[in-house]
């Protein structure tokens, strides 16, 4: 199918980010948000990464104008309708994401692909809500999504090939590579990482290390970018502690337990860097 208008559904960091990188590539891209707040402030961070490209000389000046002039805010469905692809990166909760879904089914012509940014919730039962399972994917940035390369491609049950290949080979027109991942709780990435990071709130709650040497340990120690804590700001750990109860009601298996220092952290509204205060402070 040939793909040249794509509708992001939530302009947050996620859906901005990707609509960013799609438009980077040539396509128009529509950006749907509940709000004209919430489009102003994506299409904000989307102008701010364009201009700092321009002032590392990545990008000319009419390159930025070229990319931002494809980028269309709105609140209201309509323009969804004239897009071949539709990427849904809105909240992280099922019952959300089926009221979406059921209605881009409702108003996108049958041969659109649905696709969701969900990072664990299940493909096909978010596709269950429509009436086109086989064209409904799951399509998995990463957090910054302009800088990472990977997107996971998960395939609900009823997913068709067709719906794969497309949307493997728009990956790499975005100039990412992609992993096929059938579909499981938590996927491939954020059933290792995510563990990993309820592991670290573990070693920070039994008093084992500092969160700054937890963090400093595991970039020295075993070369990651940032340290677990950090990693978990930026995710968030509101979301990060969401992935976490994914796989613990889907496995019942308790190496998936939510630590409860990272309950207690959402509780406390201690989210990450989206708050200013997670495990560090940012402000
Ligand atoms: N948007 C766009 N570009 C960004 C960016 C952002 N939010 N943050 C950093 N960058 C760019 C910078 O502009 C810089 O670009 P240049 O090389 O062109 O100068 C480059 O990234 C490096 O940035 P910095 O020098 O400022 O900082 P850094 O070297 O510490 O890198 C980082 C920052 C890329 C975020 C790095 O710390 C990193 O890779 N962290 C790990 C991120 C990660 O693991 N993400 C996955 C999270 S899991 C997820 O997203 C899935 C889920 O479902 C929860």
């Amino acid at each position: 199918m040939n793909i040249e208008k794509v509708g992001i559904i939530g302009a947050g960091v996620m859906g901005a980010g990707i609509a960013e990188i799609i438009a980077k590539s040539g396509y128009d891209v529509v950006l749907k948000d509940m709000e004209e707040g919430y489009i102003q402030s994506g299409i904000k961070n989307i102008e701010k990464n364009l201009k700092k490209s321009v002032e590392k000389g990545k990008l000319t000046e009419d390159e930025k104008k070229e990319i931002r002039s494809r980028i269309t805010g709105t609140v209201d469905n309509q323009l969804l309708t004239e897009c071949q692809l539709v990427i849904e990166a809105a909240s992280e909760k099922m019952a959300v994401k089926k009221i979406i879904f059921e209605e881009l089914d409702r108003i996108c012509p049958s041969e659109t692909i649905l696709a969701s940014n969900t990072s664990s919730l299940s493909i096909t039962e978010i596709a269950n809500s429509t009436k086109r399972p086989e064209k409904v994917i799951g399509m998995h940035f990463f957090n910054p999504v302009p800088v990472m390369k990977l997107v996971e491609v998960i395939r609900g049950i009823n997913t068709s090939d067709d719906t794969r290949n497309t949307v493997v080979a728009m990956a790499e027109n975005l100039d990412k590579v992609s992993v096929e991942v059938e579909e499981a709780p938590g996927f491939l990435v954020n059933r290792v990482l995510v563990t990993m990071i309820n592991e670290a709130v573990g070693v920070l709650a039994d008093g084992v290390a500092t969160a700054e040497d937890i963090d400093t340990a595991m970039k020295l120690g075993a070369n990651h970018p940032i340290g677990p804590l950090a990693l978990a700001d930026l995710i968030g750990n509101d979301v990060c502690l969401h992935i976490m109860e994914v796989m613990y009601e889907e496995y019942a298996d308790s190496k998936y337990r939510p630590h409860p220092l990272l309950r207690k952290m959402v509780r406390g509204n201690l989210l990450g860097r989206k708050v200013g205060q997670g495990f560090f402070s940012y402000e």
